[in-house]
């Protein structure tokens, strides 16, 4: 199959690398994780924020993923799922997405009156442009009889030509919700193969994409951590290798996580996914203790408090969508939360 053609955001996220957190005087790889556990607090800049975002009706939304200072002017932190929730359930103008591009964009095909703003717009996602339009149809000719399922991690024309979305809080029931005995799954192998251990009644079609990030990670590490904490659960995001996977006590959503670790009596969580998630953890449970085994992403690092006041400010950068692309996509978002509610 010819390679997915690259799109204009990687070449835009190409030029910017040097421009990652350029305060903290970064590079785009040996990025050290710790840099990012501290709060970069601007009492000023958060004013300016929140009456910027009074006088635009404007609702924050945040990744988990996304630096500790943007935690603190957020409206609402979240996993894509339950970011794709809020946006559609939000009685505002304007939304200013924290996270990344294809985050944006689904909130945008979900709300067609709102204003949806990216406050740095080469904020993408690795995964999400190894696949394109084309090379999915390309596929879905190979395999006519096969449904189609995209991770929610992919492009608003990638949906587009999908029955539905899903995302890592709700890939297995998605899943099994089909007719079809043949799934066509994009982009990510990892989720996919996860989903087909999951449920091995379907045969899983999976698209040759994974989480730069995730994929990455290897069990060597989270071995001779699990030596030091013998007593520490792991959790671990299933964009994550299969061998990996396999040492997990659990494997669930960024938020997921979050809810596991509070109801769970452990006092040591070992966690396996993109490092900010573990800030996210220590800031919401202080008295429990969390150790990553991670990498940075570096398009989740890529707002700040500067940006995010300067969306406000100029209403930048506004996402959109083609209104028939939308229509298309929007069906694909809504059979998944039909389902997931
Ligand atoms: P979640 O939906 O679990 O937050 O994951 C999003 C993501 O990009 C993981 O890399
Ligand atoms: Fe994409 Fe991976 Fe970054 Fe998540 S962690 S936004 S999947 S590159």
């Amino acid at each position: 199959m010819a390679p997915a053609p690259r799109s204009q955001l990687v070449a835009l996220r190409e030029r910017a690398l040097g421009e990652i957190a350029p305060d903290r005087n970064l590079e785009f790889k040996g990025i050290v994780p710790n840099l990012f556990e501290q709060a970069r607090r601007d009492p000023r800049l958060e004013r300016d924020i929140i009456r910027l975002q009074k006088e635009r009706n404007a609702i924050i939304l945040c990744h988990n993923y996304q630096m500790p200072e943007i935690y603190e002017i957020a409206d609402f932190i979240g996993d894509s799922f339950g970011l794709s929730r809020m946006a559609q359930q939000a009685d505002a103008e304007v939304i200013v997405f924290c996270g990344v591009h294809f985050m944006a964009e689904s909130a945008a095909i979900l709300n067609p009156d709102k204003r949806v703003l990216l406050p740095v717009l080469y904020a993408g996602c690795g995964m999400a442009d190894m696949i394109s339009a084309e090379g999915l149809c390309e596929l879905k000719s190979e395999h006519p009889d096969a449904a189609v399922v995209c991770y929610v991690n992919s492009s608003a024309d990638v949906k587009a030509e999908s029955d539905i979305c899903c995302t890592s809080s709700n890939v297995v029931q998605v899943v099994r919700s089909l007719r079809e005995k043949k799934v066509i799954m994009v982009p990510d192998k990892n989720l996919a193969a996860y989903a087909q251990r999951m449920v091995p009644e379907k045969t899983l079609i999976a698209w040759e994409g994974w989480c730069p990030i995730h994929h990455g990670l290897a069990t060597g590490e989270l071995d001779s951590i699990k030596q030091q904490y013998p007593g520490a659960e792991i959790i671990a995001h299933p964009e994550c290798q299969a061998d990996m996977l396999g040492k997990a006590d659990m494997v669930t959503s960024t938020s997921g996580m979050l809810t596991h670790a509070r109801s769970s009596p452990a006092k040591e969580f070992i966690i396996v996914t993109e490092c900010g998630m573990s800030n996210m953890l220590r800031r919401e449970m202080p008295g429990k203790k969390f150790i990553p085994v991670c990498q940075i992403c570096p398009d989740m690092k890529k707002i700040d408090l500067f940006s995010v006041k300067r969306s406000l400010e100029q209403m930048q950068f506004e996402i959109t969508v083609p209104r028939r692309v939308a229509e298309r996509a929007r069906l694909a978002l809504e059979r998944m939360m039909a389902i997931a509610p």
